[in-house]
């Protein structure tokens, strides 16, 4: 039997669950393009210094607004950046008036502007009964950050020694382990009953680490957690495709000029703010799953959340193939757009 080839479908706006829009130069550069593309987006709160409390987050909002064309429907879904010092009822305010959406954990030391994060995992258990209470969601960076551990196995230990832990302390606690690398974090989700969700990035449903180290070292491949092995990309993707409501888009779409990437050390990040939807309609279609792209892109995150699906369709159509730019100017310098190494042939209207 010939299956026929979709050449078109219209799905809901989609939604990024992790994005970083940075600040000043760069943000005036980078939000449009992700505003012109998602409904919302969790915004992360890694700026330096971080965004802590809520009044700080209501700043950061009214910064990006202000960097978007005046008639934009973009919302962006505020977080804070949990400290050990970080005041629950500053964060319970700031969700009750609805000025943040989630709350960030990042172990101290995982990842960019992450030194303020949390190193005693025991000094934030109020804050995270607190937040399970009122119903404050959590998104974790899932890594551990201890020099002996491998950085290929960091995810793994994390699951073991931090999140389960943490869930079995605070289990009405709901945590998104965010940009999931390994097959580890796909079956912890998938074990899972309740109250935890996974967001997979763009860039780790496409590249492993030979895409990084293989022929010579590929800078703009490099991100945190950093891609693994192919075996682990496979299991992303079958996440990803399986309409399991549990895992969702989060780009992780983190900007950095060429020159701070392009050095001896340089940033973890993929910019793919551009292309993404492109890039998952490839992998949906070569998948054989564009029937399930709605769910990833569009409807699993906000049923997490317990939002709305917005209430704008978009139009993905099948053509030649799709030239995005591969990098966007900045003034503070050059951008390179994520190469996803294959041509891409859907386009988004
Ligand atoms: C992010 C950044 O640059 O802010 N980098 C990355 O490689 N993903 C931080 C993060 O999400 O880990
Ligand atoms: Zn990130």
């Amino acid at each position: 039997m010939i299956k026929q080839r979709l050449d078109r479908i219209i799905i809901r706006q989609p939604d990024d669950w992790h994005l970083h829009l940075r600040d000043g130069a760069m943000m005036q550069a980078v939000a449009p393009l992700s505003a012109a593309r998602f409904g919302r987006a969790i915004i992360m709160p890694n700026l330096s210094p971080p965004v802590v409390t809520g009044a700080q987050a209501s700043a950061y909002r009214d910064r990006i607004m202000a960097s978007l064309p005046a008639e934009t429907n973009f919302r962006p879904l505020m977080t804070c950046y949990l400290t050990e010092d970080s005041d629950a009822d500053d964060l319970a305010a700031a969700y009750r008036n609805d000025i943040i959406t989630a709350v960030k954990l990042y172990p101290a030391g995982s990842t960019t502007n992450s030194a303020s994060g949390i190193a005693n995992f025991d000094k934030i258990r109020p804050i995270l009964e607190r937040m399970a209470d009122i119903g404050l969601p959590l998104c974790v960076h899932g890594e551990v950050t201890d020099p002996d551990v491998d950085i290929f196995d960091r995810e793994a230990v994390f699951i073991d020694k931090v999140l389960k832990p943490i869930r079995k302390k605070v289990p009405d606690l709901k945590v998104i382990m965010e940009h999931i690398t390994t097959t580890d974090a796909v079956d912890y989700v998938r074990d899972s009953r309740s109250n935890l969700a996974a967001t997979i990035t763009t860039h780790h449903l496409i590249i492993n680490r030979n895409h990084i180290l293989a022929g010579g070292i590929k800078p703009h491949y490099y991100c945190l957690p950093v891609a693994k092995r192919e075996k682990h990309r496979i299991a992303l993707v079958q996440a990803a495709i399986s309409g399991d409501k549990r895992f969702f888009l989060g780009t992780d779409s983190a900007p950095h000029t060429d020159s701070n990437k392009l050095q001896s050390c340089g940033c973890a990040g993929c910019f793919t703010a551009i292309n993404t939807i492109s890039c998952l309609a490839e992998v949906f279609d070569v998948a054989g799953k564009m029937d399930k792209l709605e769910s990833f892109t569009s409807l699993a995150g906000p049923r997490f959340y317990d939002l709305a699906p917005n209430k704008g369709f978009v139009t993905l159509t099948r053509g030649d193939v799709v030239v995005h730019p591969d990098h966007i100017n900045t003034a503070d310098g050059p951008i390179t757009v994520f190469d996803p190494g294959f041509p891409l042939h859907w386009r988004v209207e």
